[in-house]
């Protein structure tokens, strides 16, 4: 099984959601992030993701930025959008019936009530990273449960 966490600069959600990910899913998994835009590209994360994740005990310093490629569309099992934005131009990309249906929305495929976009926390504070990542934590464990049935 092969996910991809998508967000739209792939510096603060995507690589938070990745790391996360990589701390439950041990084994034949590849889990891998990507942003829909280029601007950050080769930058590693944002240092409140870096930050937040290291209070978690998890190191995602080492992550670098790139977008999202036609390649990840045939590569990757799932692809997990973080707002609704980023699933409508991820799954404007896809090509084929088959690659349309990898693209998912992160908290819907994660089955969270609710809002169904994790909020973009690069304009917040340090208090904007840590809801994202509780959201992402308990999102990665509803997803990891359903892979793992
Ligand atoms: P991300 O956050 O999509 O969670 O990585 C953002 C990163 C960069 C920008 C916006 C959101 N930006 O406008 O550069």
């Amino acid at each position: 099984m092969k996910i991809l966490m998508v967000c739209l600069g792939n510096i603060c959600r995507s690589p938070l959601a990745e790391g996360i990910m990589k701390t439950k899913l041990t084994g034949d998994f590849l889990v891998d992030s990507a942003g829909t835009i280029s601007m950050h590209e080769g930058e590693h994360p944002d240092r409140r993701a870096v930050k937040t994740a290291a209070n978690h005990t998890i190191d995602i310093s080492q992550q670098r930025s790139r977008p999202i490629t036609k390649d990840d569309f045939k590569t990757f099992d799932k692809i997990y959008c973080m707002d609704a934005s980023v699933y409508k131009e991820v799954l404007s990309r896809a090509e084929t019936e088959e690659e349309r249906q990898k693209v998912l929305l992160f908290l819907e495929a994660a089955g969270t009530h609710g809002n169904t976009d994790v909020p973009d926390p690069y304009w917040g504070g340090m208090e904007d990273f840590e809801k994202v990542y509780q959201l992402l934590d308990k999102g990665c464990d509803a997803i990891v449960s359903q892979i793992l049935v």
